[in-house]
C-alpha cells in the first residue's frame, strides 16, 4: 500500500484584513468570551474531579477562561489500564487502519479545526498569529502525514531471503503502555509525541503541561473524530512528580516520551533506572529537553542577515522555544552595525495581545517565567560585567509582559550566556576578530546544552572551521539561519548533551524506537 508523498502544509500568511485573519480574531474573540469547562479522556470519556483549576492567559491574568478538572492517582491508573485493555484489538489492527485515522486528524486540523487549535495556541500558550499556524496548525499537520509516510517505510523494510530460506522482520509495539509527557510551548510537540507513539501500535497515557489544557482538548477532540479508538490515548491532568511515580513504577510502563526540562527528564531518568528490576521489558527512553542555542558571527558576515536572525530567532515566540536564539558571539568589528540593525528592527516591533495580530511580542507564559526574566534583568543591570542594551522593560499589571531584551557582557561565563532562560532574553559577546578560532572553542567548551545553533559568515573556510568546530554543539545547525524553525521532513529535530536524546522528532529515527522488532527465520 502507498499512501499520497507528504508536502509541507502551506503556511497561511494571513494578510491584514483578509478573510482568513478575520476568521481566525472571530474565533479568537469567541473563545475569548466563554467559559470553558476541560474534563480529561481517559477510555474515550470525558472525566471529571472534585478539583477544578481555574485557567487565565498570559496575557490577561485576571481573565477567567474557565477551568479544567485536575485528577489523582486513581485517574492515573485508570488511564494505565484501560490503555492495557484497549491495546489487543489497537495491536491487531492493520497499520493502514491506524494510519488512517491520523491522516484524516491531519486534515481535520488543515480544514474544519484550524482556526480553533491556532486560537486556543494563542489564547492558552500567548502565540501570535504567525507563530501559531507554523505550530498548531502546519507542524502538527506536518507531523502527522510525515509520521504516516516513514511508517509506510518503515513496515515495508524486510531483510533478504535466500534460497529455502525465508526472512522477515516484524515490526511490533512495544509491549505495554508508554508514556508521553508534553510541554506547553508547542502544541505540534503535544499532538506528536502521544499520536507517533500510537501509530506505531501501542497504547498511551498522556500527561500535557497544565499551560496547554486549551489546546490539549481540541487535540483529543479531533483525534476521537478521526476515528481514534476509546483508551488508545488516554489524556490526564495529574500532578508532574506523582504521575512519574506512579506511572514509572508500573511493571508494564514500555516507553517515555518527553519534552520539557533537563532536570524533570533527569529525575524521570533515575527514576526508571530505580524501577529497573521490575519491568518486563527495558523501557524505551527519549527525551528532548533544554538549550541554550548559540549564534557565532563571523566578521565576513551579513550585517543585516544577523540582526534578522537575532531579532527573530531570540524574540519570536518571546524565546520560548528551546531552540531560540539566546547567546550570540560577535566580532568587534561588525557589532556596532549589526547592534544598528537591531536596534531599527527592534524599534517596529510590537508587543501586547495576540488579539491583535500586528503585535510580534505577547506575553511570556505565566508568573514563574516572568519573574525569572525580570531576575536576570535586574542582576545584569546592577552587575559590573553586564548591562543592558535594549528593552529590559518588564510589566505584569495586565499579563506577563517582557520586552525583548539584550544583555551585552565581557564574561562568556556571566550567567545569561551560560544559563537557559526560555525568555525573550539574548546575551551577546563581543570577541576581538583575531580570537575567532578561540571563541569557537569557547563556544562548545561552555555549551553543557547541544540542541540548536548557527553561523553565519560569507567566507566558506569560516564556514567549515565552525561546522568541525562545533559538530557536537548542536544536533540542529543552521549557516545563514536563525536557529529556529526545524521543518517536519526538511530539518529532522533534536539534539545531544544536555538536550536530549537526539531521537529526532518528525523522522523515521523516532518511530522506530516505538516498535520491537522480531525478525523471523523460515527454513523450506
Ligand atoms: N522545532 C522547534 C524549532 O525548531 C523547536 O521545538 O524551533
Amino acid at each position: 500500500s502507498q499512501v499520497p508523498f507528504a508536502v509541507n502544509e502551506p503556511v497561511r500568511t494571513y494578510e491584514p484584513g483578509s478573510a482568513e485573519v478575520k476568521s481566525l480574531i472571530a474565533t479568537y474573540k469567541k473563545m475569548w468570551a466563554e467559559k470553558v469547562e476541560i474534563p480529561m479522556i481517559i477510555n474515550g470519556k470525558e472525566v471529571k474531579s472534585d478539583e477544578k483549576i481555574a485557567i487565565s492567559s498570559p496575557q490577561d491574568h485576571q481573565h477567567d477562561l474557565g477551568f479544567y478538572y485536575k485528577g489523582n492517582m486513581q485517574h492515573v491508573d485508570e488511564a494505565i489500564n484501560t490503555a492495557l485493555a484497549a491495546k489487543e484489538k489497537w495491536n491487531n489492527l492493520a497499520w493502514e487502519q491506524r494510519a488512517s485515522i491520523f491522516l484524516k486528524a491531519a486534515d481535520l486540523i488543515a480544514g474544519p479545526y484550524r482556526d480553533q487549535l491556532n486560537a486556543a495556541t494563542m489564547i492558552g500558550q500567548s502565540k501570535n498569529v504567525h507563530q501559531a499556524e507554523i505550530d498548531a496548525a502546519c507542524e502538527f499537520i506536518d507531523f502527522l502525514r510525515y509520521n504516516v509516510e516513514f511508517m509506510t517505510e518503515i513496515y515495508a523494510e524486510q531483510p533478504v531471503s535466500d534460497a529455502g530460506i525465508w526472512n522477515r522482520s516484524e515490526y511490533r509495539p512495544l509491549e505495554g503502555f508508554c508514556f508521553a509527557v508534553t510541554p506547553f510551548n508547542f502544541t505540534a510537540i503535544a499532538g506528536n509525541l502521544p499520536t507517533c507513539m500510537a501509530m506505531m501500535g501501542n497504547v498511551v497515557v498522556w500527561k500535557p503541561s497544565d499551560k496547554q489544557v486549551l489546546s490539549a482538548k481540541i487535540i483529543m477532540d479531533i483525534l476521537t473524530e478521526a476515528g481514534l479508538p476509546a483508551g488508545v490515548i488516554n489524556m490526564v491532568f495529574t500532578d508532574g512528580k506523582e504521575t512519574a511515580e506512579k506511572v514509572l513504577a508500573h511493571p508494564d510502563f514500555a516507553g517515555l516520551h518527553f519534552t520539557g526540562s533537563t532536570k524533570v527528564f533527569q529525575g524521570m531518568w533515575k527514576m526508571i533506572g530505580d524501577n529497573i528490576h521490575q519491568y518486563r521489558t527495558y523501557p524505551r527512553i527519549v527525551g528532548e529537553t533544554g538549550g541554550k542555542d548559540f549564534v557565532m558571527v563571523h566578521p565576513s558576515a551579513n550585517v543585516d542577515a544577523v540582526a534578522t536572525g537575532l531579532v527573530r530567532g531570540a524574540f519570536e515566540y518571546q524565546g520560548q522555544k528551546c531552540s531560540a536564539a539566546s547567546r550570540a558571539y560577535i566580532p568587534k568589528s561588525l557589532w556596532d552595525d549589526v547592534k544598528n540593525a537591531m536596534e531599527a528592527q527592534l524599534k517596529t516591533v510590537k508587543m501586547g495581545s495576540p488579539e491583535d495580530p500586528s503585535n510580534f511580542i505577547n506575553a511570556v507564559i505565566d508568573k514563574n517565567s516572568f519573574e525569572k526574566c525580570k531576575g536576570y534583568i535586574e542582576r545584569a543591570e546592577k552587575s559590573a560585567e553586564a548591562q543592558v542594551i535594549f528593552g529590559g522593560k518588564c510589566d505584569d499589571s495586565k499579563g506577563w509582559f517582557v520586552q525583548p531584551t539584550v544583555i551585552e557582557t565581557t564574561n562568556p561565563k556571566y550567567e545569561s550566556v551560560t544559563e537557559e532562560i526560555f525568555g525573550p532574553i539574548l546575551s551577546v559577546f563581543v570577541y576581538e576578530d583575531q580570537d575567532w578560532k578561540e571563541t569557537l572553542k569557547l563556544v562548545d567548551e561552555t555549551s553543557p546544552y547541544s540542541l540548536t545553533g548557527s553561523i553565519f559568515a560569507q567566507d566558506r573556510y569560516a564556514i567549515d572551521e565552525a561546522y568541525k568546530a562545533l559538530e557536537n554543539a548542536s544536533g540542529n545547525f543552521y549557516i545563514n539561519d536563525k536557529p529556529t524553525g526545524a521543518v517536519v521532513g526538511q530539518q529532522p529535530f533534536g539534539g545531544a548533551r544536555a538536550s536530549g536524546t537526539n531521537d529526532k522528532a518528525g523522522s523515521k529515527m523516532n518511530l522506530l524506537r516505538w516498535v520491537s522488532v522480531r525478525s523471523i527465520k523460515e527454513t523450506f
